[in-house]
């Protein structure tokens, strides 16, 4: 197995909540820091003016003064010098003065006196800042956007949002480089200014500053999982990478071809019989909470999709190394979710396969008995994604699943419906629809629900099996989610999400993005403290059961 490196970003930086004092001196500049749980506010004179600090600062148009920092003589200066020069950025843009003295100044343009910041502006410039920072490097970073008041948020939630965003866009991976740029971010304490709401909501501040953090490392974890090229990550690798997590209150199962065979997980064999390279399927349970009934998150870890025998075409199929996004965003979150200690109990099935042809592959016109005995009629080798996750959800019954969410790249057509900004969403249950997509909107992860119905279900009826594998063209990431249908666990709520569109970039930043990381740990922490969350995102409603809720 060939090592990849991953390399040290703000992921590996400790964050500590601060308030600046306003002592006029510019030698060093003072904080009043560690504002938490139970720990005493201290004093600390860090970070000093040195090369080696940034600054985030907010400047609004009209003003000369650094916003949140007035009192802080050195930055304060450099904004008005910046204003007089007329290098004041606008609203959402950000501009980057490199100070012998001072060292990194990220200004960020929050547009004129009295107006107000919204989540979006505030998420853009702290990832700008993020990716600017990362460029030039810090040993302390100091971030100053979170002061700023921003619509209805919180200091708590404007901590969260800046912390994800700025420490998702400190992110690079250059790890398939033969000579790779070192970039070393360990060591790096990033002060965060939550303004003065914060001195009241300490405690919040911390859970807001965690939330973020973890969040972003989620999706940057997953991003470098899903970026593992098909030629090293087959799907031993995935399983790997799950036994990687075992430890305290973490068991790791996996099955093999004999355990796939011997629980006669048709479906899912099928789709690798063409690859050399076996199928894995990873189980990696979470312990966090009593005996509580777990959520399970289902991973499409397609190593690679040619299509199989229907092959498809060659224009772009190198992006089919990316058909394992589901499962490594499942990797991510689960990873998360132990290093925050979540008081939930949580199952992450990474389902790796690769569907190439091969003498012993499957074809279409093959009739396949499922996990749950269902004859499918083959249609399409290419839609090999649903005879995995039909399986694996047949599978996860087991676990007696309060919630199952399954997380796939499996339409085409979910690309042509919502294009790359919203995620499909497909459930049976109006109360986890909700759930998710308030936390869509909560971490800017958004996703957009599509219909489930008989009218659409009839359309995979077969001549010759009992279900056809594939229902064409029309309306595909519904009839796929309709398929899936058929074999969601018996107990608890379901929900599919396709990230066909979201899984990846093909322009841009080109590469997995890691969503839905963040809306799904956004649910699952919300869970865990005994929150639900509707679309307004203000509701709150506090469960009256310890845990989630089976809807049986
Ligand atoms: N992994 C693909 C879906 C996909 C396509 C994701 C493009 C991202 C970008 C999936 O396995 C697939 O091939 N789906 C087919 C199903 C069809 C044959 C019924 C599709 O959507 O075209
Ligand atoms: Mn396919
Ligand atoms: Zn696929």
């Amino acid at each position: 197995m060939q090592e990849s490196t991953f390399y040290g970003d703000l992921r590996d930086a400790s964050f500590r909540i601060a308030f600046p004092l306003n002592k006029e001196s510019d030698e060093s500049v003072l904080f009043e820091s560690d504002v938490g749980s139970d720990a005493p506010a201290v004093t600390l004179g860090v970070p000093e003016y040195v090369t080696d600090t940034a600054w985030i600062v907010p400047v609004r148009d009209d003003a000369r003064k650094a916003a949140a920092l007035d009192g802080i003589t050195g930055i304060s200066d450099l904004a008005s010098a910046a204003f007089l020069n007329g290098l004041t950025p606008k609203k959402g843009e950000i501009r980057v003065l490199l100070s012998e003295k001072k060292g990194t100044v990220v200004l960020c343009g929050i547009g004129k006196e009295g107006e107000e910041l919204d989540q979006e502006t505030l998420a853009a410039l702290s990832e700008a800042a993020g990716k600017a920072v990362s460029a030039n490097g810090a040993v302390d970073i100091v971030n100053a956007l979170p002061a700023v008041p921003c619509g209805e948020l919180d200091a708590a939630d404007r901590i969260r949002a800046s912390a994800e965003a700025l420490v998702e866009g400190s992110y690079f991976s250059s790890s398939w480089k033969s000579a790779p740029e070192k970039r070393d971010f360990s060591g790096t304490m990033v002060y965060i200014l939550p303004g003065e709401d914060g001195r009241d909501l300490a405690d919040l501040c911390q859970s807001g500053l965690s939330d973020g953090f973890h969040a972003a490392k989620a999706a940057m974890d997953a991003r470098d999982l899903a970026s593992v090229p098909g030629n090293v990550c087959h799907p031993e690798y995935l399983a790997d990478m799950a036994r990687s997590l075992e430890g305290e209150h973490v068991t790791v199962e996996v099955l093999g071809q004999k355990e796939l065979e011997a629980e006669k997980m048709n479906g899912y064999l099928a789709v690798s019989a063409g690859s050399p390279y076996p199928p894995f399927l990873a189980a990696v349970s979470y312990h966090g909470a009593g005996d509580e009934k777990p959520v399970v998150l289902v991973g499409k870890g397609l190593c690679f999709d040619s299509g199989g025998l229907s092959l498809k075409p060659a224009a772009g199929m190198d992006e089919m190394k990316f058909d394992k996004c589901g499962a490594s965003v499942v990797w991510g979150v689960m990873k998360s979710v132990i290093e925050m200690h979540l008081p939930i109990n949580v199952v992450g099935l990474m389902c790796g396969a690769e569907n190439i042809p091969g003498g012993f592959c499957y074809r279409p016109g093959d009739i396949i008995t499922m996990r749950n005995g269902l004859n499918v009629e083959v249609v399409n080798t290419d839609a090999e994604g649903r005879m995995v996750l039909a399986d694996a959800l047949t599978f996860a019954e087991k676990y007696s699943p309060a919630v199952t969410i399954d997380i796939a790249t499996l339409t085409g057509g979910c690309v042509i419906a919502l294009g790359h900004e919203m995620t499909g969403l497909m459930t049976d249950d109006d109360g986890l629809a909700e759930a998710l997509i308030a936390a869509g909107i909560r971490t800017g992860d958004s996703v957009w629900r599509l219909p489930l119905s008989k009218a659409y279900a009839k359309l995979l009826k077969a001549e010759t099996g009992d279900v056809l594998q594939s229902a064409g063209r029309d309306a595909s990431p519904v009839t796929a989610a309709e398929f899936l249908r058929n074999f969601r666990p018996k107990c608890g709520t379901w929900a599919h999400l396709d990230i066909a569109g979201t899984g990846w970039n093909s322009r841009g930043i080109k590469g997995p993005t890691g969503r839905p990381a963040p809306l799904l740990l956004s649910y699952l922490t919300d869970l865990s403290r005994g929150i639900i969350r509707d679309r307004r995102g203000g509701m709150m409603l506090a469960l009256d059961a310890e845990g989630p809720v089976d809807e049986e």
